[in-house]
């Protein structure tokens, strides 16, 4: 695989870039809006179900073209086919990169190294419906015979925060007579609050982690062992029908104890943070049941396949990246707010921080240099209309201009009352808020009085994406997270990082490992930090009485 010596901020597209936001950035979006009457329907793209409304940036049709530009120098069409043709695209760690054969359909091919990885995968499919289907109808049982009524699900990262967000955004599709918790914190909290209201015969735990060494994972498989076993007289028999593990690593995963026909598996060229139509979404198959998730998963197809072949101007996830960087690199803007306005998109924002971060938070080029431009905003979020009565105060009159990506669907999966009309208006009515604002003329026309004028006013032209869709189903989750996985591939490509290495998480991982013995010594640590984290040890020390 050949790395890219080129300098971004050299390419013609990026200095005519540069050329076209000074000239076009004090344009307002009411300006623009004035004079393009048709504006809202040509600034519009519609695929795989989902219709985005991008006329509310602060774009013009110029823009677009250079941006375009921007996506062909920089070689998003070959790099695009390396990672679909199963180049080890994942410099750093010298690995494939395709987690588009997870849900590629049954005779498709994909191939690493050689191999053809599509059988491999569907077989792994086959075993987890097989599985989850016997949870399910109640032919699994637990050690005493009892079927399972809880799964708990003990993982981190990627393989915790997908699992997560997917069950809450697919719990009108679940099996409501089971319960699913999820733990991911070392802090013991997290286990115990998990666990303290179920009954160990019935409960299962999946233990998900893709190296089975995670420091947090294999903490809180251990403290699940052990109070499954305290519950069954230390009879280690029980474990094999209480513990499942989701893994790369089946030597970790027979060391652990479970029996490794329990284990469902994947493979590394999965990263964590695109693996959650992996096995790692064994939680999600046993909430929503297999054909459902393979409906999650043909929408993810989809969305890949659109990816792959439309022209970048019409391509959904090129044309949401490339805004995103001009906004970010053009603009200076340093964060992204998702808004998702369904309820069961609550965990969405907190699943794309990991996805979009870990992947392009990086200041190095895959050729080793230091980047000159920036690189992934901040990814954060709320939920619609709760974020309204929190932070939308700042997206309407701070400071800074935070560009703002809205997701909605036109039909609740809870129709009740006037609720859903109300919903959607809030969520219409702040893009064209902050796209509009409110003048100082039209404030006075309300008779304000002057001193209050100009608390009132609101600038506006704060830009915004629009996503709407029909209804939230298994499908068109998958076209969403397919969405911004690709999003975040063309950010990397433009950026020329690898964005699926994670190198930043390390040194952290090895500093705590170090402080761990000197926290609980018998004996005073020589300790040979600088004086601040040397006091602080000290001080825990002695607040614990050693
Ligand atoms: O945070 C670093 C990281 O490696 C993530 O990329 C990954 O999702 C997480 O840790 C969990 O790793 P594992 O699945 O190996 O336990």
């Amino acid at each position: 695989m050949a790395t890219f010596p080129r300098q971004l901020s050299e390419l013609p597209a990026w200095k005519s870039l540069e050329a076209h936001h000074r000239a076009i950035q004090d344009l307002h979006l009411r300006e623009l809006f004035a004079k393009d009457p048709t504006r809202g329907q040509r600034m519009a793209l519609e695929a795989e179900g989902l219709y985005l409304d991008y006329s509310k940036n602060r774009v013009t049709d110029e823009t677009i073209r250079l941006l375009v530009q921007l996506a062909e120098q920089s070689d998003l069409a070959s790099r695009t086919q390396a990672m679909f043709g199963g180049e080890k695209i994942n410099l750093t760690e010298n690995r494939a990169v395709l987690h588009v054969a997870l849900r590629a359909p049954r005779g498709a091919s994909f191939v690493v190294d050689g191999v053809n990885v599509v059988p491999q995968v569907h077989a792994v499919l086959d075993k987890m419906a097989g599985f989850a289907n016997r949870v399910r109808s109640g032919d699994w049982t637990g050690h005493t015979g009892r079927p399972i009524r809880n799964i708990v699900n003990i993982g981190i990262g990627g393989s915790d925060l997908g699992p997560v967000m997917a069950y809450e955004a697919l719990r009108h599709y679940s099996d409501r007579t089971k319960v699913f918790r999820f733990v991911s914190n070392v802090d013991g909290t997290d286990f115990c609050e998990a666990v303290q209201d179920l009954d160990p015969s019935e409960t299962l735990f999946i233990v998900s982690s893709k190296t089975f060494t995670t420091q947090e994972t294999m903490t809180n498989a251990h403290s699940a062992r052990a109070w499954l076993l305290g519950a069954f007289g230390q009879d280690k028999a029980a474990v094999a029908r209480h513990f499942v593990a989701v893994s790369t690593n089946a030597g970790k995963v027979a060391e652990f104890g479970i029996d490794t026909a329990n284990m469902f598996e994947f493979w590394d060229w999965v990263g964590g943070r695109y693996s959650m139509d992996s096995a790692i979404g064994l939680s999600t198959m046993l909430a929503i049941g297999p054909e459902n998730y393979r409906s999650l998963l043909d929408g993810f197809h989809a969305m890949d396949e659109h990816f792959r072949t439309a022209p970048a101007g019409q391509n959904l996830p090129v044309l949401l990246a490339l805004l995103s960087i001009w906004y970010a690199n053009f603009f200076g803007t340093d964060s992204v707010a998702v808004l998702p306005y369904e309820q069961y998109l609550k965990r969405f924002p907190a699943y794309l921080q990991q996805l979009t971060m870990e992947s392009n938070g990086k200041y190095v080029t895959v050729d080793g240099r230091h980047v000159n431009y920036d690189t992934s905003p901040v990814y954060w979020g709320e939920p619609g209309t709760n974020g309204q009565h929190s932070f939308y105060q700042l997206l309407h009159q701070g400071t800074r201009i935070i560009p703002c990506d809205f997701i909605a669907f036109a039909e609740s999966l809870n129709p009740v009352g006037p609720h859903h009309d109300l919903l959607l208006a809030n969520a219409f009515a702040q893009a064209e808020a902050l796209a509009f604002g409110k003048t100082r003329a039209e404030v006075e026309s309300e008779g304000t009085p002057g001193w209050l004028v100009p608390h009132r006013v609101f600038e506006g032209n704060r830009p915004s994406n629009m996503l709407l869709a029909r209804r939230l189903t298994p499908d068109m989750l998958g076209k969403l997270v397919a969405l911004y996985e690709h999003i975040v591939f063309v950010q990397g490509v433009i950026w020329n990082i690898d964005s699926f290495d994670q190198w930043g998480v390390e040194l952290g991982k090895v500093l705590a490992q170090r402080i761990v013995p000197e926290l609980t010594s018998d004996q005073p640590p020589d300790l040979r930090h600088d004086s601040s984290t040397n006091c602080l040890i000290r001080r825990y020390r002695t607040l614990r009485g050693r």
